[in-house]
C-alpha cells in the first residue's frame, strides 16, 4: 500500500516535498514509507533527498502531566474553598506533585502559603502546562516561550526527526514489478519463463557467513602441541579420569602425606565415592616403605605412612598422577624405552584471579630410557620449545617431592622481549621409580606446563576469564585466527 501511494502519486507530481506530511494525510505509519523509499531508491525507482527535523517529545514526567494535570493544577485542586492546613495538603499529596505543585503555585500567585493554612487566592485557574503539553504530543506548533518553559521544566525534549523529499528516479515506473530470483521447475515447464522478468545477479552482495564448529583456542593451542608431540615420537596417555586416589597423585610419587598440597586448601577431596576401592598391594607396601624408612639408597621421610590417606579420592592436581600409572605399568613388563605426553585438565582448590582458575590444562612430556641424564632433559625441553617457536631457554634449580633435579623452565619471549617462565621439569627420583619395579638404570625425564599460558600469550588474552568459563564471549571462539606454533 506504501509502496503504490508512493509511485502512484509521483506519476502525476514532480515531488513529494516531506514523507512525514504525506505519510499522516494518507493515515498510512512513516516508517513503512521510509522503508519503501528506501527500497525503491536502491532500484532507482525515486532519488529521496534526506530532510532532518528537530521535534519536540514529551519526557516521562511531561507525559504523566499530560494524563494527570500539571502539579501546580492538582496543588491548587487539593486545597478546598476554606483553606487547609499545610501538613494535611501535605498528607493529601504525592511529595513531588507537593513539592514541584507548591512551588509553581506561588509562581503563579494562586495561593497563599501561611504558616497554619494554605488557602485559593483565586476563585480559578487553567491548566496551561497539560493543555501545551497535549499540544506538543499531537504535533501542534507551540511558541518558543511556551517551548523554552516547558525544556526548563523538563517536560519535553528534542527528538530528530527524519524524513524525505521524493521525487522518480531514473528507473521510475509507476508500477514495480516482482521479478523471479530462481529460474524453477515450475517457471520451466509452464512455459512462464519466456515472459517472466528475473532479478539482476548483485554480484557485490555479501555471502552469507559459513557457520560450522568453532574450536576454542585452548584447542587449537592443544592440537599443535599434539602435533609436535606426535612428531617427536610420544604416545598419548590416558587422561580420561578427573577423579583419582590420593595415592596415585601424591604417593606414588613420594610426595609424603604432610605435603601442603596435600591440603584441602590446595586439593578438592571427593565426597561419593570418598576412597578407592582397588590399589595393586605390594606396590603400596613398597610405597609405605620409601615414605616410612627409605630404600634404594633413600632414607626416607621417617613418618607413620596411613593407608587411609593414600585412599581418598580428590580430582588430581596434576597430571603427573597419570604418568605414575603409566610407569608404573611399563615396570611390569619387559623394560622398552617410551615417550609419553598428555594435555588434559586438572583442578586445584585456589582462589580464582585474572591469571588462575580452580581448573586448568596440564601439558605434560616424558621420556623413560636407560641411562638418561640432565642432558638428555635439556636437549628434548630444547627441541621441544624450539618447536612452539621459544629457541632461547634458560633453566632455574627448583623443588619439586618427586624429582631430583628439578629446573623451572624459562624462554625468551620474543614478542613481549622478556624472559617467561614456561614450565616445570625434573628427572624422577629412585624413590619413586624403583618401588614401581622399574630396572636400576632406567631414568625418567619430564616436564610440565600449562596450556592456558601459552594461548593467551598467543591470542593476546590477559585475563583468564575472558579464555575459560562462562564469562567468555562466543564470538572470541568464532573469530579468533588459527594456531600455528614455532612459524616466525
Ligand atoms: N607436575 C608438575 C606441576 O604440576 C609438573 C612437572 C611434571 C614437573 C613433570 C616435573 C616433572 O607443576
Amino acid at each position: 500500500m506504501a509502496e503504490k501511494a508512493v509511485l502512484g502519486f509521483l506519476e502525476k507530481e514532480e515531488e513529494i516535498p516531506d514523507s512525514g506530511q504525506f505519510a499522516t494525510e494518507r493515515g498510512i505509519d512513516h516508517d513503512d514509507i521510509v522503508n519503501v523509499i528506501k527500497s525503491l531508491r536502491g532500484f532507482g525507482f525515486v532519488d529521496a533527498q534526506d530532510i532532518k527535523r528537530e521535534k519536540w517529545v514529551l519526557t516521562e514526567e511531561g507525559r504523566t502531566y499530560a494524563a494527570a494535570g500539571s502539579p501546580e493544577v492538582q496543588f491548587f485542586l487539593a486545597i478546598p474553598a476554606e483553606g487547609i492546613p499545610p501538613v494535611e495538603l501535605q498528607r493529601n499529596l504525592d511529595p513531588s506533585i507537593f513539592k514541584i505543585g507548591r512551588s509553581q503555585a506561588v509562581k503563579n500567585q494562586w495561593v497563599e502559603m501561611g504558616k497554619q493554612r494554605v488557602s485559593r487566592k483565586v476563585p480559578h485557574v487553567e491548566d496551561r502546562v497539560k493543555d501545551l503539553l497535549i499540544g506538543v504530543q499531537d504535533g501542534e506548533v507551540i511558541n518558543p516561550e511556551d517551548v523554552d518553559a516547558l525544556k526548563r521544566r523538563k517536560l519535553i525534549t528534542p527528538q530528530i526527526w527524519k524524513g524525505y523529499s521524493i521525487r522518480k528516479g531514473a528507473n521510475y515506473a509507476p508500477e514495480r514489478k516482482k521479478v523471479a530470483t530462481d529460474l524453477t521447475r515450475d517457471y520451466l515447464q509452464r512455459g512462464d519463463w519466456k515472459e517472466l522478468e528475473f532479478k539482476e545477479y548483485n554480484f557485490s552482495a555479501k555471502g552469507q557467513p559459513v557457520e560450522g564448529g568453532h574450536l576454542h583456542p585452548l584447542l587449537k593451542v592443544r592440537q599443535q602441541l599434539q602435533m609436535i608431540f606426535l612428531q617427536m615420537g610420544f604416545e598419548e596417555m590416558p587422561t580420561n579420569n578427573f577423579a583419582e586416589s590420593s595415592f596415585w597423585n601424591f604417593d606414588a610419587l613420594f610426595q609424603p602425606q604432610q605435603h601442603p598440597a596435600r591440603d584441602s586448601h590446595d586439593t578438592f577431596f571427593l565426597q561419593v565415592p570418598s576412597t578407592t576401592k582397588m590399589l595393586p598391594e605390594d606396590y603400596v607396601e613398597r610405597v609405605k616403605s620409601v615414605h616410612e624408612s627409605g630404600g634404594y639408597g633413600s632414607r626416607g621421610y621417617g613418618y607413620d605412612w596411613k593407608r587411609e590417606d593414600a585412599n581418598k579420592n580428590v580430582l588430581r592436581t596434576h597430571t603427573t598422577a597419570v604418568s605414575s600409572r603409566m610407569l608404573y605399568l611399563l615396570a611390569q613388563k619387559p623394560f622398552a624405552p617410551k615417550r609419553y605426553y598428555s594435555i588434559d585438565r586438572v583442578f586445584r582448590n585456589e582462589a580464582v584471579d585474572r591469571t588462575h582458575l580452580a581448573e586448568f590444562h596440564q601439558i605434560e612430556g616424558l621420556v623413560c630410557d636407560r641411562g638418561l641424564t640432565l642432558g638428555d632433559l635439556k636437549g628434548v625441553l630444547s627441541d621441544f620449545f624450539s618447536r612452539l617457536g621459544m629457541s632461547k631457554l634458560r633453566f632455574k634449580p627448583a623443588y619439586n617431592p618427586y624429582t631430583e633435579p628439578s629446573m623451572e623452565i624459562f624462554g625468551y619471549h620474543e614478542g613481549l622481549k622478556k624472559w617467561v617462565e614456561i614450565g616445570n621439569s625434573g628427572m624422577f627420583r629412585p624413590e619413586m621409580l624403583l618401588p614401581m619395579g622399574l630396572p636400576e638404570d632406567v631414568r625418567v625425564i619430564a616436564w610440565g606446563l600449562s596450556l592456558e599460558r601459552p594461548t593467551m600469550i598467543l591470542y593476546h588474552i590477559d585475563n583468564i576469564r575472558d579464555l575459560f568459563g562462562h564469562k567468555v564471549d562466543l564470538s572470541l571462539i568464532k573469530k579468533n585466527p588459527i594456531c600455528r606454533l614455532g612459524i616466525e
